[in-house]
C-alpha cells in the first residue's frame, strides 16, 4: 500500500496535487502536521485538512508531528482524518491517544522516531487493531526530503519478529526517503505501508513511479 506525503508538493496547487494522487493508483494520501514544537518545521493543520477531505476522496493518512496529539485527536478526526498517527516521543500517554482514536472510529498508528528503539510501542501493541500500523520513520521527522536511513531496517524486522511470537497482524509503515531501492529494502524488512513524498512529485509520472514501489 502507497500513501502519497503532499508535503513537498506545491502547496499552492494542493488540488492538483490531490487529483494527481488520486489518479495515481496509489491508496492514501499522506498528510504531515508539524506544530514547531515537536519539530523546528511548522506544515499545515486543521482548516487545511478540512478543505482537502471536502476536495478529494481519497482516505487521508495524518501524521501528527506534534507536541500534544492527545488535545488534538479528535480535532483532526473530525476535519477528516481515516488514519491518525501520533509520537511515542511526544507529551501524550499513548494508550490515551489510541483510546480517543479508536472511539472516533479511525484507524491507529504510533509513530517511532529514528533514535527511539521500536521496543518502546511493544506495551501497546495489545491496544492496537489489526488495520491498525506502527509508523517507523526512515527519516528524522520534519522535513521532506531527506535520505533513507538503513539502520532503521532492523527496526522493522524486530517488530515484525514481536508481531509473529504474539500471533499478531498489524501494518507497519514507513516513511522518509522511500524510493523504488529504499521501499525495496523496507518491504523485505517486514514494511506493507510506504509513504513516499519528494520520490512520487517529482517523477515525470506519479502512477508509473507508484508501480514502481508495489512491483
Ligand atoms: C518527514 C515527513 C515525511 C516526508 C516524506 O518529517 O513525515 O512524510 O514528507 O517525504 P520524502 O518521501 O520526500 O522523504
Ligand atoms: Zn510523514
Amino acid at each position: 500500500m502507497v500513501s502519497v506525503s503532499i508535503l513537498n508538493g506545491d502547496l499552492a496547487h494542493l488540488a492538483e496535487t490531490a487529483d494527481a494522487v488520486r489518479q495515481s493508483g496509489a491508496e492514501l494520501l499522506h498528510f504531515d502536521v508539524m506544530d514547531g514544537r515537536f519539530v523546528d518545521n511548522i506544515s499545515f493543520g486543521l482548516p487545511v485538512l478540512e478543505s482537502l477531505n471536502a476536495y478529494t476522496d481519497m482516505p487521508l493518512d495524518v501524521h501528527l508531528m506534534i507536541q500534544n496529539p492527545l488535545h488534538y485527536a479528535e480535532r483532526f478526526i473530525r476535519a477528516g482524518a481515516d488514519l491518525l498517527s501520533f509520537h511515542i516521543e511526544s507529551d501524550s500517554d499513548a494508550a490515551a491517544v489510541i483510546d480517543v482514536i479508536h472511539r472516533n472510529g479511525v484507524r491507529a498508528g504510533i509513530a517511532v522516531s529514528p533514535a527511539t528503539p521500536v521496543e518502546t510501542v511493544f506495551p501497546y501493541l495489545d491496544l492496537l487493531d489489526p488495520e491498525d500500523f506502527v509508523l517507523i520513520m526512515t527519516v528524522v521527522p520534519g522535513l521532506g526530503g531527506q535520505s533513507f536511513m538503513p539502520e532503521t531496517l532492523p527496526k522493522m524486522r524486530a517488530l515484525r519478529a514481536e508481531l509473529a511470537k504474539r500471533g499478531r497482524s498489524l501494518h507497519i509503515e514507513v516513511d522518509g526517503g522511500i524510493n523504488a531501492e529504499t521501499g525495496r529494502l523496507c518491504r523485505e524488512a517486514g514494511a506493507d505501508m510506504l509513504v513516499a513524498g519528494s520520490y512520487l512529485l517529482k517523477a515525470e509520472n506519479i502512477a508509473d513511479a507508484v508501480k514502481t514501489l508495489t512491483d
